[in-house]
């Protein structure tokens, strides 16, 4: 029975991730980090407006929090006992491969390993390991306590128990996990959002429209309606012969690049960084920069809670 949950890294998503399963009242979850961090201070900070929308209390964040526990002592029990674990360390395969290794020395062999990678194989980060059958990509989306979606990926050597029992434990906990079922790159969502993103940067390198007509034509259109209508629903809606109708005539002339695009770079060479260095398609405030996470949290809680 899994009981006693392990997230490894201790960062923006490791944090979120030991919040979503703390809401669990069987779970226990342990977090574990090379350096010390505050992890009650990081996830007060990053559920304050949940709190603020009264999504949940204080004490609600209080008793969850009660059920987390932090260590940089990989020789704790905490990393002994783990059932399942959640592997959220830098995306780096070396230190991910590292991590594991050491967890696996340390686990039983039964022990569930998730790796959150947002886009390194799970086949390639478990090839070391002894046990590659208990092992799976589980990836999170930022902010992982309210993007409900986790992609639960098979390496080449999975069971179908393993992934089975991570989409089980993930939607006992309130997630939507959906299961890919090859180790592709992009997984599946990624894979739909960049040749997406391709295509709108395309559309400003041919001049076709400004970067802020393109959001807009996204945010004013089809985006509006992509949380009810996705595409292949849409595309049975409007009929099997009409989609082929328009990529017949359409897909010839999208971006088929195989490398990111020159405006891009030029962007990079520029030193146009985005919000970081204040400009990239668009300019941006410092404020401006800082608001934009607060309404995209304040955007989900109401699209999710209704607050
Ligand atoms: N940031 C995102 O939007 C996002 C989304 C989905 C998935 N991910 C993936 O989640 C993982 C973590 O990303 P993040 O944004 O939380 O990074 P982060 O830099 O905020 O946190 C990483 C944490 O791992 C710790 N760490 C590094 N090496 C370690 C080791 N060997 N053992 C234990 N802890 C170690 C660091 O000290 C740090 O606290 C990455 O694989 C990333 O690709 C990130």
């Amino acid at each position: 029975m899994i009981k006693n949950i392990l997230i490894c890294g201790a960062g923006m998503m490791g944090k979120n991730i030991a919040f979503v399963f703390a809401g669990n009242p069987d779970y226990s979850v342990v977090l574990y980090d090379l350096y010390e961090t505050d992890v009650p201070g990081g996830i007060r900070s990053n559920t304050k407006q949940l709190v603020e929308k009264e999504v949940m209390t204080e004490a609600d964040v209080e008793e969850r929090l009660g059920r987390i526990s932090f260590t940089t002592d990989l020789d704790s029990d905490g990393i002994r006992n783990a059932d399942f674990v959640i592997e959220a360390v830098f995306e780096d395969m070396k230190i991910k491969q590292e991590t594991f290794a050491k967890l696996e020395e340390r686990c039983r062999p039964d022990t569930i390993f998730c790796t959150n990678s947002s886009v390194m194989s799970p086949s390639e980060i478990s090839a070391k390991l002894r046990h590659r059958e208990r092992f799976v990509g589980t990836h999170f989306w930022n902010p992982a306590h309210l993007i409900p979606l986790v992609e639960v990926i098979k390496s080449d050597a999975s069971s179908d128990e393993t992934a089975q029992t991570v989409m089980d434990v993930l939607a006992g906990v309130g997630k939507k996990p959906v299961l890919c079922k090859k180790d592709v790159p992009g997984f599946i969502a990624n894979r739909m959002q960049h040749a997406l993103w391709r295509e709108a940067i395309y559309i400003v390198e041919q001049g076709i429209a400004d970067a802020k007509t393109v959001d807009d034509a996204v945010k004013y259109s089809f985006g509006l309606r992509l949380p009810q209508l996705a595409p292949l629903e849409n595309s049975d809606m409007v009929g099997t012969q009409l989609t082929v109708n328009i990529h017949d005539y359409i897909l010839k002339d999208l971006c088929d690049s195989h490398e990111a695009s020159p405006l891009l770079r030029e962007m990079l060479a520029d030193g146009k960084l985005g919000f970081k260095s204040g400009e990239g398609f668009m300019k941006w405030t410092e404020e401006e920069t800082k608001q934009s996470a607060a309404d995209l949290n304040e955007y989900l809680i109401r699209m999710l809670y209704n607050k």
